[in-house]
């Protein structure tokens, strides 16, 4: 096991040496690779006096060593090389390291690795000391030369070729940049390309490389990046700085996708589309992803972060662009709505249960446990926020003031803000607890109503987190508008902003007392927490103008009906059927936002709600209230259901547009209620009739949910068989629909059929991350799925510990349930606990989350 070390903010201290150039040569074999690197150094003037030279290294041989040209004998301990003061030069000084490594072995997929056999990198954060002798910290950025030696057709690495010919190539990044945006690509690949030009008339080759077979299906990436590139031009003034940029899909890959200098790398399955292997979910991640890792050249490398606890202000910077330019591309209003239901189902969780941690992290001990949905989700929510609070022009100014002021820099939060500060004259002390103070904020609404004069009164409660007991209030932007009885906005919207504990908001001169829209848009990552009037939330349903509240009012009222089903097992409660009755067949409203209002709510989030009220949430009983809903509702909406599923089955040749995907969302949610009254008939023709893959599995979806589609799945699996990525969606479904007394058996069934490749992160997080998502199977009372989970990371731990630590959140919540259920999770972390060679990653994991009680 390695050594567990926590690493602290306050201990920050720049590197004793700057790294002007580094020369890399690797000579590429799958279990003996040869890196050469040859680094200029000097004594960093921030540092002074005389100090050793320690560089991180993991898992390397070494072969030689020496400084300016003369072999020396340095210190080797299992994670450093190290050379003492008095043996180095005064000023700068060549160091020549060469070092033997296996990429074959490296099953963590961290470092160089192979993937069907082609040699890939991932370096972000501590990887690339697993290919060489480095100074790996974001801070020290250099220029970086690399020459590739191999026989495979393809060798690529960062910045503009340089040269090439049999067996070699040579690669020249002229921007400095840290290691961890390291890479290196080498295989059998062919391109996908395409040219760009440059506002400023800069010509760019653009490729996606891929797989032999695999070249048909980069249309969509490709256009997205190409639309990715313009749109940061167009909006944040920011163009491409090399000649060529290059993404490549594997299809081993811990994570989504990395942002390496000019040379993108990507999990295939968000690369590769086409209309009959991707849904339109597919489709808007594959757009969402390309543009995200692309926006990252300007936010996060030519601004790279000073260390990783300001991980944020590259992710939730970049999350925010990808947010916007996503929202600019298909319809702003279903995607902020898509957004929050992502950031509460993933953050607001994150935060209330013991993983809790602010957007910037005062310590960590494994740095890759803390790619979350706190630091990118709202971390994302907090530039919102104060792009909220300084209006859109100071935004804008305050970004070119940051571009310009931090290009070339390792930043940090209070660089960021800083600029605000200085284009603004705002103080932002007070905002800054957004980044410090863990936990999601709760709002208490209040109103009066006397004599013409309207009053909103909020009140903040910021709960306690794991460390963080006592928390100051935050300064929160509320957006809000005043309805009139008839519908009619009073006052449009306007942004009350809350920096104390308990503030009032006064409106005057209204005729009668308006119905409040409040939390427009979202405004703000909170928990509102409020008793409308009977009737309000139908009434905002219909009437609301803000499409973002308009869906919040009937989600909250779906949320409010599920869970009094499951606490008190109350029949299903008609205006809530009504309401929603009524949004479906208003033929005015997008399809995609009447889709969005179709989806129930998930199990996951009631028992959230439930357990914020101070109760105990009972999986087994939300289950069986949410499919109440779901049957009460299929009959509710009646003969208009079967027209509303005729009217969108329509011919029109596929198109991935949002406005399509939209119809196509409202008529598999249409065909899924329809299957719940028919037994099965439509979905059955609607399979074999399906034209692209999101009918496709809409159809199938729909079946399984009516425990039918056995023939269908076998003939999914006969078509799709050799597709690993399409058929992933095929264990998920089959998962996610069973039983949940059956679940984790199916679970564990599939995950050991004879081929499946378990050891693929996609593969793994597709079977244990579609268990640990059927609530009711997860937590059911027998423990079944929390014997499977921990068995399987348990399996996975030793081969591959990051993708097990980040499958382990699985069990993040099970303080909120009851006591048997505690001591049956609590048992399996302990388990976990005990077993003798447990990652660093997966052991920290554990420890916080057993550290709830
Ligand atoms: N820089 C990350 C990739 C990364 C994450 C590398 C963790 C190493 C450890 C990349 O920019 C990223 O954020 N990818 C996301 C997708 C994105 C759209 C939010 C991912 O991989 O999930
Ligand atoms: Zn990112």
């Amino acid at each position: 096991m390695t050594e567990q070390k926590t690493v602290y903010l306050a201990d920050y201290q720049p590197y004793t040496h700057l790294v002007d150039s580094v020369d890399l040569t690797f000579r590429l074999a799958p279990s003996a690779t040869r890196v050469s690197a040859r680094l200029s150094l000097r004594p960093n003037p921030e540092r002074p006096g005389r100090n050793d030279l320690r560089l991180d290294g993991e898992g390397l041989t070494l072969v030689s060593c020496a400084v300016d040209g003369k072999a020396v004998t340095p210190t080797v301990e299992p994670d450093a090389l190290t050379l003492a003061a008095k043996d180095l030069p005064d000023g700068p000084f060549t160091l020549e390291t060469e070092v033997e490594i296996a990429p074959e072995a490296n099953t963590a997929l961290e470092g160089l690795y192979m993937s069907k056999g082609m040699y890939c990198t991932q370096c972000e954060a501590e990887g690339f000391r697993k290919i060489t002798y480095y100074p790996d910290r974001p801070d020290v950025m250099s220029r970086f030369k690399v020459r590739i030696e191999s026989d495979l057709p393809i060798l690529l690495s960062n910045g503009n070729p340089t040269a090439q010919g049999p067996g070699f190539a040579e690669w020249d990044d002229p921007w400095p940049k840290p290691a961890y945006l390291f890479a290196l690509v080498a295989g059998d690949l062919r391109a996908h390309s395409a040219k760009f030009t440059t506002a400023s008339e800069r010509p760019v080759d653009l490729n996606i490389w891929v797989r032999p077979g695999d070249e048909d299906r980069c249309a969509y990436a490709m256009d997205s990046l190409i639309r990715s590139m313009r749109w940061d031009e167009q909006v944040y003034g920011r163009e491409y700085d090399l000649d060529v940029f290059n993404i490549v899909a594997v299809d081993d890959f811990n994570m989504g996708a990395m942002e390496n200098k000019g040379l993108n790398i990507f999990n295939s399955r968000y690369v590769l589309a086409s209309p009959e292997t991707a849904t339109d979910d597919d489709y808007y991640r594959i757009e969402a992803i390309i543009a995200h890792e692309y926006f990252h050249n300007w936010t996060g490398n030519r601004i790279t972060c000073r260390d990783w606890f300001q991980l944020c202000l590259k992710e939730g910077l970049t999350v925010f662009r990808d947010h916007q330019f996503s929202g600019d591309m298909r319809s702003a209003a279903v995607r902020r709505i898509e957004d929050v239901v992502t950031l509460r189902s993933r953050q607001f969780r994150e935060d209330d249960g013991p993983l809790a941690h602010p957007v910037r992290p005062e310590s960590f001990i494994e740095i890759n446990n803390f790619y979350t949905a706190t630091v990118y989700e709202k971390g994302a929510e907090v530039i919102g926020m104060l792009k909220s609070l300084v209006g859109d022009g100071a935004y804008k100014r305050a970004l070119d003031l940051y571009f310009d002021r931090h290009d070339g820099d390792a930043a940090t939060i209070e660089d960021w803000l800083k600029v605000f500060e200085d284009t603004t004259d705002r103080d932002l002390s007070q905002f800054k607890l957004w980044y410090s103070q863990a936990g999601t904020p709760r709002l208490k609404v209040d109103e009066a109503w006397d004599d013409g004069v309207y009053t909103l009164t909020f009140a903040q409660a910021n709960p306690p987190t794991p460390g963080q007991p006592e928390k100051q209030p935050k300064v929160i932007p509320i957006k809000v508008a005043l309805l009139n009885p008839n519908g009619d906005e009073v006052v449009p919207t306007i942004m009350l902003e809350m920096t104390r504990e308990k503030q009032s908001f006064r409106f005057e001169g209204l005729a009668a007392k308006p119905v409040p829209s409040i939390l427009r848009g979202f405004s703000a990552p909170v928990v509102l927490d409020r008793k409308p009037a009977p009737g309000e939330r139908a009434f905002l349903l219909a009437h609301d103008t803000d499409p973002f509240n308009k869906w919040e009012a009937g989600r909250a009222l779906a949320k409010e009906v599920m869970s009094e089903i499951a606490l008190k097992g109350t029949p299903v409660r008609s205006d809530w059927l009504d309401a929603l009755a009524a949004v479906t067949f208003d033929d005015t409203l997008d399809p995609a936002f009447r889709a969005l209002c179709l989806r129930l709510p998930g199990e996951d989030d009631i028992a959230q709600t439930i357990h914020a009220m101070g109760r105990i949430p009972d999986p087994a009983k939300i289950h069986a209230a949410r499919r109440e809903m779901a049957g009460a509702l299929a009959i509710r909406l009646g003969d208009g259901l079967s027209r509303l599923y005729k009217d969108l089955d329509d011919n029109a040749p596929f198109s991935p547009s949002a406005s399509q995907a939209g119809r196509r969302a409202l008529k598999v949610a249409a065909l899924q209620l329809l299957t719940r009254r028919d037994g099965g008939k439509l979905a059955a023709s609607a399979f074999a009739r399906a034209r692209s893959m999101t009918e496709e599995i809409g159809a199938l979806a729909a079946l399984l949910e009516v425990h039918q589609g056995q023939a269908e799945l076998t003939s999914f699996a006969a078509r799709w068989g050799r597709d690993a990525n399409v058929m992933d969606k095929w264990y998920a479904l089959q998962i996610t629909t069973a039983e949940p007394g059956d679940a984790a058996a199916l679970a564990d069934r599939l995950i050991q059929t004879p081929g499946f490749d378990w050891k693929n992160p996609n593969r793994f997080r597709t079977v244990i991350g579609a268990l640990a998502a059927n609530h009711a199977a997860f937590h059911h009372r027998s423990g079944a799925g929390y014997r499977l989970v921990a068995d399987w990371l348990l399996k996975l731990d030793p081969l591959n510990p990051q993708t097990a630590a980040r499958v382990s959140t699985a069990f993040e919540t099970w303080p909120r349930y009851d006591a048997s259920r505690r001591k049956r999770a609590k048992k399996e972390l302990e388990r976990m606990l005990a077993a003798p060679d447990l990652s660093g990653d997966l052991r920290e994991m554990v420890e916080r989350m057993l550290a709830a009680g």
